[in-house]
């Protein structure tokens, strides 16, 4: 079974947390409630919860589905109530769950189901797995969905919009109130936008930093209670000072603000503690995706760059999404006229240790580009170029020895179907296996052709117009 990814995005980063849990420590004895608003994923939520402050004294809001989804749960309302409208097949996998928290998890399946892109191979393969075994996926999002109410349990969650929050009475100066709001106007809308197959409106405009941060946090200065505001990027003077701290990367600031900044002189981590994210990827080499507006020509310079391991795995989660780490020997970005179009990861050790004539290819994505089909055939292609074959003996540094023989690459696909397009009469079958989950592994194989990349290219080119004439 696949690894359940992330359906949401944008969480308030740990280095955050820390500071706010410290603070939230630090005010539990004069304020020992707190509203929530724009809670998300509920990590402040559970910030608040490790403070000390009790679940019953925690006020969580958002609007988006997938929070609501979750609050709704957390504090034992009904998912009907909630009046989402799913598809014919969706209600009908809906109405055969048993309890509350499996209509939750279902819910939050079929939304993770409709974030796939059909068009991106690998998530085409992980939905189809998923499309393939709902039931099963429910059942295991219903455990983790058990154990996060352990640590939820008697919160209070209700969708508000944060511009009625802020302004209730009910928060007095014996309340903290949080805003961690959406960076970009309409990212949330478009996250949880699920087209026909599940429609949920509950009329509420998202926040616009641009246009609404200024008046609403002057608005939430006015109030009792203790305000804390994220702010991305940059502040402008009034904002500054109430600046409480910053947390700072090479190329990026973060700031927390605070509707009260005299009442928060003796915090400890007051004033702009400078806090350096140690993952950051400032040293990564940056170049431009290859993107539609490009144009694959034979004449297209093409380029294998050795890169680190960093620099790759950056460029492998861009391409592809969260899928885990991996590691190879080498590390190569493939450039088209000096755009990013590929990376890939690849092992020599059994070539240099006399125990394989071929290379192993680790993994290899690319980009997406609409106008030539199967991308990932023109990155093969490129790899069973004999240049390769070049790049590979300058990296296969320290030669072991001198005698290997390096004669072409392997490859190993993950398929359901038992066959795999992309390799068609590049490279051959050389086994094939099922596996306990019903995915065929499947290994390539084959000789470097005599052609160089830029004749790969073109071969590629060649095939995509009698592909499209046929
Ligand atoms: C950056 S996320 C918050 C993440 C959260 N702190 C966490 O760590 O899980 C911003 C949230 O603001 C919510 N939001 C956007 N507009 C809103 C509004 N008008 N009222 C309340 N919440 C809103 C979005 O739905 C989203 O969940």
């Amino acid at each position: 079974m696949q690894q359940l990814d992330k359906i949401f995005y944008g969480i308030t980063p740990s280095e955050h947390r820390k500071i706010l849990r410290s603070l939230f420590e630090n005010e539990i004895k004069n304020r020992p409630n707190i509203a929530i608003t724009t809670c998300g994923e509920f990590h402040l939520v559970k910030t608040a919860i490790e403070a000390g402050i009790k679940p019953t004294n925690i006020y969580a809001s958002d609007i988006s589905l997938y929070s609501s989804v979750l609050g709704y749960f957390f504090s034992g309302k009904k998912m009907a109530s909630l009046k989402i409208k799913l598809r014919e097949d969706y209600q009908e996998l809906y109405d055969k769950q048993i309890d509350e928290v499996h209509r939750a998890s279902c819910i939050l399946i079929i939304m993770k189901l409709q974030q796939f892109k059909e068009k991106v191979y690998y998530e085409a393969q992980i939905k189809k797995e998923i499309n393939d075994n709902k039931q099963e996926y429910i059942d295991r999002m219903v455990k983790r969905l058990e154990k996060s109410k352990e640590v939820f349990k008697g919160i209070h969650y209700e969708i508000k919009d944060l511009r009625d929050e802020l302004v209730n009475e009910k928060y007095d100066k014996k309340w903290i109130l949080t805003c961690d709001p959406p960076m970009y106007s309409g990212d949330y809308q478009k996250m949880f936008d699920f087209g026909d197959a599940l429609v949920w409106d509950n009329g509420i405009k998202e926040f616009d930093l641009k246009e609404e941060y200024k008046n609403l946090f002057n608005l939430s200065r006015k109030q009792k209670y203790l305000g804390l505001w994220l702010k991305y990027k940059e502040l402008d003077e009034m904002e500054q000072k109430y600046v409480f701290y910053v947390i700072e990367s090479k190329k990026k600031y973060d700031y927390w603000l605070t509707t009260k900044p005299q009442e928060l002189k003796q915090f400890i981590y007051n004033n702009l503690i400078k806090y350096k994210k140690p993952d950051d990827f400032s040293g990564v080499k940056r170049f431009k995706l290859l993107n539609d507006e490009d144009e694959l020509k034979p004449t297209s310079e093409v380029r294998f760059v050795n890169v680190d391991r960093d620099t790759a795995l950056y460029y492998r989660d861009l391409l592809v999404h969260r899928l885990g780490t991996v590691g190879a020997e080498h590390y190569f970005l493939i450039l088209i006229d000096g755009k990013l179009f590929s990376v890939v990861g690849i092992n020599t050790g059994d070539v240099t240790k006399l125990r394989a004539t071929r290379a192993y290819q680790i993994f290899g994505m690319t980009v997406v580009l609409n106008k030539y089909r199967k991308t990932t055939r023109l990155m093969m292609y490129f790899l069973t170029s004999i240049e390769l074959k070049k790049v590979l003996i300058r990296v296969m540094s320290n030669n072991k020895n001198r005698i290997y023989d390096l004669a072409g690459i392997k490859s190993t696909s993950f398929t359901r179907f038992g066959r795999d397009k992309t390799n068609a009469n590049l490279l051959k079958k050389v086994s094939k296996e099922k596996q306990k989950d019903g995915l065929y592994k499947i290994q390539y194989e084959s000789d470097f052709y005599h052609r160089n990349f830029q004749q790969s290219l073109s071969a590629y080119l060649e095939e995509q117009k009698n592909d499209q004439k046929k």
